[in-house]
C-alpha cells in the first residue's frame, strides 16, 4: 500500500470512500471524475478524468467509487490491469476467513461472515451483512442495511436496493435489480427488476 490514493468518481458515494481511504491511512487523497465540470469534491481536488490514470498510475493507489454497477465496470475495463486497492472502514467486521477481492470497499458497519466471496469492484455499503459462505460476484452493488442470509449467490452487476433481504441458501442471478426494502425468498434465474415482500418481476 502505497499512502498515496486516487479515487474515480467524485460523487457523494465518493466523499464516503475517501473517508475510508483517510481512515486506512491514505495521506494524500484526489480525484478523477468524467464531468469535467467539477474541480471538488468536499475537501479533496479532481485533478482530471478517468482517462488521466495513466499520469497516476505509477505514484497513487486506485479504487472506483461508482455506484452504477455498469458505469464502474466499464471505467474498470478501461484501466488496462491497473490493480485496484481494497478498502475496509476500521468499523467492518470482516471474518477472516473472508475473501474480498481488488476493488472493493466495504463501509462502516458491515459485516462479512466467515467463508464470505466477495469478488472484484463490489460496495458492500453501510450496515449491509453478508453472511457465513455467501459468494458476490463481480461489480455488485449492496446496497445500505442490506441482510444476506447465508449461502447466498449474488450475479455479477447485481444491485440490492437499500433494506433489502435475501433469505438464506437462494441464488440471484447476472444483473438484477431488488427494489428497496424488498425481500427475496426464491432463487432469482432471469434478469430484471424485482420488488416487494415477497419479490416479485416488476420489470
Ligand atoms: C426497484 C426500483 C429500481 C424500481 O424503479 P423503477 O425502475 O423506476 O420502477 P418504478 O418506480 O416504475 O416501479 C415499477 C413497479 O414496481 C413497484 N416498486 C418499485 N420499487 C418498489 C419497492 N422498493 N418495493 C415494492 N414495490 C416497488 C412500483 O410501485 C411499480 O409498481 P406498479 O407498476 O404496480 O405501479 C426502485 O424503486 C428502487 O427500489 N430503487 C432502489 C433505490 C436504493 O436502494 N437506493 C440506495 C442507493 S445506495
Amino acid at each position: 500500500m502505497r499512502d498515496k490514493i486516487i479515487i474515480i468518481g467524485a460523487s457523494g458515494h465518493g466523499k464516503v470512500v475517501a473517508d475510508i481511504a483517510r481512515l486506512n491511512g491514505y495521506k494524500e487523497i484526489i480525484f478523477l471524475d468524467d464531468d469535467e465540470s467539477k474541480n471538488r469534491n468536499s475537501i479533496y481536488d479532481i485533478v482530471g478524468t478517468s482517462k488521466d490514470i495513466e499520469d497516476y498510475k505509477d505514484e497513487y493507489d486506485c479504487i472506483i467509487a461508482v455506484g452504477d454497477n455498469t458505469v464502474r465496470e466499464k471505467i474498470y475495463h478501461t484501466l488496462k490491469g491497473i490493480k485496484l486497492a481494497v478498502l475496509i472502514h476500521p468499523a467492518a467486521v470482516v471474518d477472516k476467513t473472508a475473501v474480498i477481492g481488488e476493488g472493493t470497499v466495504i463501509m462502516a458497519n458491515a459485516v462479512v461472515n466467515a467463508d464470505v466471496v466477495i469478488k472484484k469492484c463490489c460496495i458492500i455499503n453501510t450496515a449491509a451483512t453478508v453472511d457465513h459462505d455467501s459468494i458476490i460476484e463481480n461489480f455488485v452493488h449492496v446496497s445500505p442495511g442490506v441482510h444476506i442470509a447465508g449461502t447466498v449467490h449474488v450475479g455479477d452487476r447485481t444491485w440490492i436496493g437499500i433494506g433489502g433481504l435475501v433469505v438464506n441458501n437462494l441464488t440471484i442471478c447476472n444483473d438484477c435489480i431488488i427494489g428497496s426494502g424488498s425481500t427475496v425468498v426464491r432463487d432469482i434465474k432471469t434478469s430484471g427488476t424485482y420488488a416487494g415482500c415477497p419479490a416479485r418481476k416488476v420489470k
